[in-house]
């Protein structure tokens, strides 16, 4: 079986993290965030991932190499020289996608997280017989989404909106497709949307079926869902495999550290925290719903909560760093400097305290 990832657009809602790195390569919860979709796929089967991308497809393929191996997939990359959308990297990739064997295809936006029910979807996929299979999700604030209204007995399709201006209703489309290759006999080779122009004609003909994701779903592509994708990420993890999570007197909640970081004492971690490999975080630290990546250090009693410290970056002694902010790669915070919801960008060093969110350049 084959799947495609949609790695294209330019993530700009992650700034300043995706100024350093394509938002795929992100990590979220200590690996980037599409090794969770590729491990996923290749745990049901899946042979081959292409990466539908349209930039810096050297950056993510050189990353991605290690990962070949490891996790035992290929991985091929789709160039667009134009972006095509969501539905035109599809016609794109027709060649690697539709195979002798005539068998459905995967395709998955980037940037959403679950517990990847992908099994689940096969075996709805086989029992409805329509050419396509979506996933949906409930959400209280559809207008954001691609929004599905369906027969609730059969998950038959009647129509997809996206975007609705007005209220449809508070299904919405998970990001997570399985298509049969006829499918890609109704998309041309231009920008397309499949939201747009593609699932509301598969729906038309009675061909679109969608699932209802059991377990969690987020769309991580903004610093406010990523904060909470995160938490979701650690309550499923805490029922699926708890012996991943950190423990002892200094953990609250669930908390993931990676085994190459260091941890000081009297410190107070959790809940909801991520630290990445080789963080050094010093004694009396006080960290709560936030993402420490790769490499950084977090100097004596500083307190961070509700934010992400980007790759390499510093926090100086007693700082105080809340309220979503966001740093990039390679920032240092001085000592004693508080952040209320600073979003800086990669490689500077912040010495005076940012008293209300702004982004400093
Ligand atoms: N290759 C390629 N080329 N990929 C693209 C392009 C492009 O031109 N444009 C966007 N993508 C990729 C993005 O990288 C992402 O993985 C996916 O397509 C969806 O784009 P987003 O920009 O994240 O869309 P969205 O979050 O506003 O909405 C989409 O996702 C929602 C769920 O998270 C839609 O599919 C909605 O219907 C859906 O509800
Ligand atoms: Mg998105």
């Amino acid at each position: 079986m084959k799947a495609l990832i949609l790695v294209g657009g330019f993530g700009t809602r992650l700034r300043p993290l995706t100024l350093s790195f394509p938002k795929p390569l992100v990590d979220f919860a200590n690996k980037p965030m599409i090794l969770h979709q590729i491990e996923a796929l290749k745990a049901i089967g899946v042979t081959e991932v292409v990466l539908a991308i349209n930039y810096q497809p050297e950056v993510m393929l050189n990353f991605l190499k290690d990962f070949e191996t490891k996790i035992g997939i290929k991985i091929t990359c789709s160039q667009e020289t134009e972006p095509l959308g969501t539905a035109g990297p599809l016609a794109l990739a027709r060649d690697k996608l539709a195979d002798k064997s005539g068998e459905p295809f995967f395709v998955l936006n980037s940037d959403v997280i679950s517990e990847y029910p992908l099994k689940e979807m096969i075996a709805f996929h086989k029992s409805h017989g329509g050419e396509a299979s979506i996933m949906v999700t409930k959400v209280d604030e559809p207008s954001k989404y691609g929004v599905v209204v369906m027969e609730e007995s059969t998950g038959k399709v009647d129509s997809f909106v996206e975007k609705p201006k007005i209220f449809v209703g508070n299904k919405i489309n998970a990001g997570i497709y399985l298509l049969n290759p006829s499918v890609l006999d109704l998309i041309e080779l231009k920008p397309t949307s499949i939201e747009k122009e593609i699932f509301p004609k598969i729906a038309s003909a009675g061909q679109l079926f969608a699932m209802v994701l059991p377990g969690f779903w987020m769309d991580i592509g903004q610093p406010k869902d990523y904060i909470s994708g995160l938490r979701l990420y650690l309550d499923s993890l805490r029922k699926r495999a708890p012996s991943k999570l950190a423990s002892g007197a200094h953990i609250m909640g669930n908390v993931l550290v990676d085994e190459t970081a260091k941890i000081g004492d009297g410190c107070l971690i959790g809940p909801d925290v991520a630290i990445g490999p080789g963080c050094v975080v010093e004694s009396g630290v006080r960290l709560s719903r936030c993402t420490i990546m790769r490499g950084v250090r977090i100097k004596k009693h500083a307190c961070i909560s509700s934010s992400i410290i980007g790759w390499h970056s510093t926090v100086g002694q007693w700082a105080r760093v809340e309220n979503m902010t966001i740093l990039g790669e390679d920032v240092h915070v001085c000592d004693e400097i508080y952040s209320n919801g600073g979003v800086v960008l990669p490689h500077k060093e912040i010495k005076a305290s940012i008293l209300k969110p702004e982004i400093v350049m």
